[in-house]
């Protein structure tokens, strides 16, 4: 399977090295279009990367930020995304940047999904960078083995698109961008760290049941190669 593997000594040189990656490439999209999208992920992971981030000297007023997923929770509940992103990324230089939230006030979550759909960058044309992480079971996004709707959301002759997934690892009933909308991203990173995660990913890369290890349909099928950062 084609990828690329970065590694480095410490979490914190992955951060400053992704964190500067990331803004050349967000830099680069505001040249060229005069503006950049951004998908990232929640989880432990990916703090350290979203402080190095937040204060790199990018034109954020015309970057415009969303997630790879979300629980179906409003943004003050300690498990939203959006908290987290808030709190880490949005904030020194990139408090100016715009963030769409995946979360909307709905009566349910499929009307949510349907309105977030409407509304998140991404959805029209390729993001210029997305971050995923990876779960120990090997769940990507809310790309969850066992997830109600995992199939449609790995399927990619179906569109970009903001789903719904619920699955017994899950917790809260998530909203996820489809496998359609993150594997054309101009940067795709796969941003992981610990020697379990190392073994997970290994055990990935040596199999092809995607419904056993969802991760596997962006390290197979990606249009984008997957740039996979590991510290241990
Ligand atoms: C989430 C995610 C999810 C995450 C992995 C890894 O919101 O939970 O987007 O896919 O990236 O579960 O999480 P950790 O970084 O906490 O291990």
């Amino acid at each position: 399977m084609a990828h690329q593997f970065h590694s480095f000594d410490t979490g914190s040189t992955l951060a400053e090295s992704l964190a500067d990656r990331v803004a050349n490439v967000l830099s680069a999209a505001v040249a060229a279009r005069g503006e950049a999208t951004l998908a990232v992920s929640g989880g432990s992971t990916p703090k350290a990367f979203f402080e190095a981030l937040s204060t790199r000297p990018i034109d954020w007023p015309k970057v415009k930020v969303t997630l790879v997923d979300e629980r179906f929770v409003p943004e003050d509940n300690p498990r939203s995304n959006h908290l987290l992103v808030k709190t880490h990324l949005l904030k020194n230089a990139a408090a100016a940047a715009e963030f769409v939230p995946l979360y909307r006030p709905e009566a349910t979550i499929e009307e949510a999904a349907v309105t977030a759909s409407g509304i998140v960058p991404g959805m029209g044309q390729a993001f210029d960078v997305a971050i995923l992480g990876m779960g120990t079971d090997g769940h990507t996004a809310s790309f969850f083995p066992g997830g109600d709707h995992l199939n449609a959301a790995l399927d990619l002759t179906l569109p970009r698109r903001v789903m719904t997934m619920e699955a017994p690892g899950a917790g809260e009933a998530r909203l996820t961008l489809s496998f359609s909308a993150l594997q054309d991203a101009g940067l795709l990173v796969v941003h992981i760290e610990g020697a379990e995660k190392k073994a997970v990913l290994d055990q990935a890369l040596s199999g092809t049941d995607e419904a056993e290890m969802p991760i596997r349909a962006v390290l197979e099928r990606a249009a984008t190669t997957p740039e996979i950062y590991w510290a241990p």
